[in-house]
């Protein structure tokens, strides 16, 4: 009997691929689903607040100019990278993170923990050209970020955010190009960059 059973499943090919599957995805969701209820995944750690209007801006110039092709930002729990970037990065960091950045290109440094390690003076010299603070670096100039920045959707793009789970109030949202105006888009993604990973110490 049992015999015949292992005879039909393998004389099915149909029955064969969907018993597999299944079989697969019981694994998988053993592994995935409690993701989705764990405090230490789903909670953001203390000190990580939802994008300021500027910062949002800053992010999204970093997508936009493709900053992850060259940089990740996670760093992973070895003593190479802990030493070198800082505490290693940790799922509570990027609850707000809609796409997140972590890659795993790094052509330049993880910048998983860049905030607060340059000045913003030198990151305006870095954007403008990287060789003026770093000789040997091979990073290109994003000079064209020193024009205003577009706060017309950046109202829609916080509510779009809010839509997925990010805290938003309507008064911050309302308040939005306000926060935008009179900055360039350097200051935005300098902003950006001083944010990160500073929820938890570097410690070093
Ligand atoms: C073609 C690859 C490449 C791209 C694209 C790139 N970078 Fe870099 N980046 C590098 C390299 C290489 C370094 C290391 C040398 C240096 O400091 O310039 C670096 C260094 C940096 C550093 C200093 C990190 C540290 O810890 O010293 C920052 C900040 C940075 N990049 C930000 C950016 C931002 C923001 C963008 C997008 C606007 C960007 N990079 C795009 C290659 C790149």
């Amino acid at each position: 009997m049992a015999a015949s059973k292992h005879e039909a499943i393998e004389r099915n090919v149909g029955l064969l691929a969907i018993l597999t599957v299944l079989t697969i995805a019981i694994g998988g969701l053993v592994e995935i689903v409690p993701l989705f209820f764990q405090h230490s995944t789903t909670e953001p750690v203390k000190g990580v607040e939802p994008y300021s209007p500027l910062r949002l801006a800053g992010r999204d110039i970093y997508v936009r100019e493709g900053c992850y092709n060259c940089h990740s930002q996670m760093i992973r729990p070895f003593r190479a990278e802990t030493e070198r970037y800082g505490h290693y990065s940790v799922a509570g960091e990027f609850v707000y993170d809609r796409p997140f950045q972590w890659g795993s290109k790094r052509t330049g440094p993880d910048l998983a923990r860049v905030g607060g390690r340059y000045s913003d003076e030198w990151h305006r010299v870095h954007l403008n050209n990287p060789r003026d603070v770093v000789p040997e670096s091979n990073m290109p100039a994003f000079a064209w970020l020193e024009r205003p920045v577009d706060a017309s959707t950046i109202e829609q793009r916080m509510r779009a955010l809010t839509v997925v789970g990010t805290p938003y109030t309507e008064e911050q949202i309302k308040s939005a190009p306000e926060a935008l105006k009179g900055k360039t888009e350097m200051d935005a993604l300098i902003a950006y960059l001083q944010g990160l990973g500073t929820a938890i110490k570097r410690v070093n």
